[in-house]
C-alpha cells in the first residue's frame, strides 16, 4: 500500500479542481544550480552515472525538496535515456551537451530502429519506485518523456543543433523515412510513460522543446499528430487517482488551440505568450502550466518576487463567472539555468505561495 499523499495541490490544479494555492515546480529543478547536486554528480562521475544509479537518482530528486516548499518531485532523468536504449550510443561530454554515436542519417539506419525493450530502461522505472518510497507521500512524482518530434531531433543530428539542418532535410527530402522514425518514437514513449506509471509517477509530462523550430504547416503532421497518439496511449488512472498528463510544446504559442484539442489534461506555456490570453483561447478546457521567464532569476529576490506576482495576476482567479473553473500550476517557461543563484529560487517559492493564498481570499 502506498502512504497517503499530504500535498496533493498539483495533482488537483491539473485537474482543475479548488486549491489552497498556486501549486509550483520548476523544469530542471534537481541540476546543476544547486551545489549538492554538483557534489553529487562528482561522486556518480557523470550524468549517466547518476540516472542510472536509482539511489543516486533518489538522492538528487529530492535536492530541491529539502530546501523549498516546492508541490511537485519530477524524476531525476533525461528524455535521451529512450534512443539510448535503442542502441544509438549516447554520451554526455563535460560542457557540451548530449551526444549520440550512432545518429540515424540513411535508410538503412532508420529500416533498423525499432521499438526498445524496456528492459533496458529498468534502471528508470527502478528509480521511479525507489524515489515514490523516498518521498513518503510528501508529494506527487511526476514522470516523463521527450516528444516523438524532439527525440527525432537528437536522434538525427546526433546532438543538439542551431539549424536542424539533418533532420530538415529528411523531413523535406525524405518524410517517409522521418515518418518511420516518429511512428517508432510514439510506440516507444507511450510504452516507456506507461511503465512509469505503473513503477509509481502520479503524473506524466511529455517534453516537446524543439516542436516550435517547425514551420507553421508542419508541426501538425510531424510533431503534435504523434504527441497525440501518445497521449490517447496512456493509461490514466492508477492506485485509485487520475493521472494527469502535461504536454509542453517550447514556441507553440501560435498552436494552442489545436495543442490543447490533444487530450492532455494540462498544457505547458513558454513566457512568450500570456496566461489571460492563453486562458481565453482555450476557454479553460485545459490547465495551463507556467511561464516566468527564466531569466527573471537573476534578477535581485525583489524582482523576482514581483514577476511571480505578475504572472499569478496575468493569470487570475481560477473561479469563472459561469462557475467553471481554470486550472494554474506556477512554473518557468523553460529550464532553469544552471547560473541561477538558488536563493533567488527561494524567493519565488514564498511570493507564489503568499500570493496565490491572498488571492483567493
Ligand atoms: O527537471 C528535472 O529536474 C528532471 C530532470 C531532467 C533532466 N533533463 C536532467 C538533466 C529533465 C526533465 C530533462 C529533460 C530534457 N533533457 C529535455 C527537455 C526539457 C528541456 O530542457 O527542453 C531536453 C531537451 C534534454 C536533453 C539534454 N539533457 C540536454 C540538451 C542536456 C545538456 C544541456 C543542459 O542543459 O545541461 C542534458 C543534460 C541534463 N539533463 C542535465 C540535467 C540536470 C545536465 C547534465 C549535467 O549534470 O551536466
Amino acid at each position: 500500500m502506498s502512504p497517503i499523499l499530504r500535498n496533493d495541490t498539483f495533482l488537483r490544479a491539473c485537474l482543475r479542481q479548488p486549491t489552497d494555492y498556486t501549486p509550483l515546480w520548476l523544469m530542471r529543478q534537481a541540476g546543476r544550480y544547486l551545489p549538492e547536486y554538483r557534489a553529487t554528480r562528482a561522486r556518480a562521475g557523470s550524468f549517466m552515472g547518476l540516472a542510472t544509479n536509482p539511489a543516486y537518482a533518489t538522492e538528487v530528486t529530492l535536492q530541491p525538496l529539502e530546501r523549498y516548499a516546492l508541490d511537485a518531485a519530477i524524476l531525476f532523468s533525461d528524455i535521451l535515456t529512450v534512443p539510448d536504449a535503442m542502441g544509438l550510443g549516447l554520451s554526455f561530454e563535460a560542457g557540451e551537451g548530449p551526444r549520440f554515436e550512432r545518429p540515424l542519417r540513411d535508410e538503412i539506419a532508420v529500416a533498423q530502429l525499432q521499438v526498445p525493450d524496456l528492459e533496458r530502461l529498468r534502471y528508470v522505472f527502478d528509480a521511479v519506485r525507489s524515489i515514490r518510497r523516498a518521498l513518503d507521500g510528501r508529494v506527487p512524482l511526476i514522470g516523463f518523456s521527450g516528444s516523438p518530434w524532439t527525440l527525432a531531433c537528437y536522434m538525427v543530428e546526433g546532438a543538439g543543433s542551431d539549424e536542424y539542418r539533418h533532420i530538415k532535410t529528411m523531413m523535406y527530402a525524405r518524410p517517409d523515412l522521418l515518418h518511420r522514425i516518429l511512428d517508432i518514437n510514439a510506440q516507444a514513449v507511450a510504452a516507456y510513460l506507461n511503465a512509469q506509471i505503473d513503477a509509481g509517477a502520479q503524473a506524466v509530462m511529455v517534453f516537446d522543446s524543439w516542436g516550435g523550430v517547425l514551420a507553421h504547416d508542419r508541426f501538425a503532421p510531424f510533431s503534435l499528430d504523434y504527441t497525440r497518439r501518445v497521449v490517447q496511449a496512456l493509461q490514466r488512472e492508477h492506485e485509485g487517482r487520475t493521472v494527469p498528463c502535461i504536454v509542453f510544446t517550447k514556441g507553440g504559442g501560435p498552436w494552442l488551440e489545436s495543442i490543447a484539442a490533444c487530450g492532455a489534461d494540462v498544457i505547458g506555456l513558454d513566457w512568450t505568450c500570456s496566461l489571460a490570453d492563453a486562458r481565453r483561447r482555450t476557454d479553460d478546457r485545459v490547465a495551463l502550466q507556467g511561464n516566468l521567464d527564466p531569466a527573471v532569476l537573476f534578477a535581485p529576490p525583489e524582482t523576482v518576487a514581483a514577476q511571480a506576482r505578475a504572472v499569478l495576476d496575468d493569470f487570475g482567479s481560477p473561479a469563472r463567472a459561469d462557475g467553471r473553473l481554470g486550472g494554474h500550476v506556477f512554473n518557468l517557461g523553460h529550464g532553469i539555468s544552471q547560473h541561477t543563484p538558488p536563493e533567488h529560487v527561494q524567493a519565488l517559492v514564498q511570493a507564489v505561495h503568499e500570493h496565490s493564498r491572498r488571492r483567493r481570499r
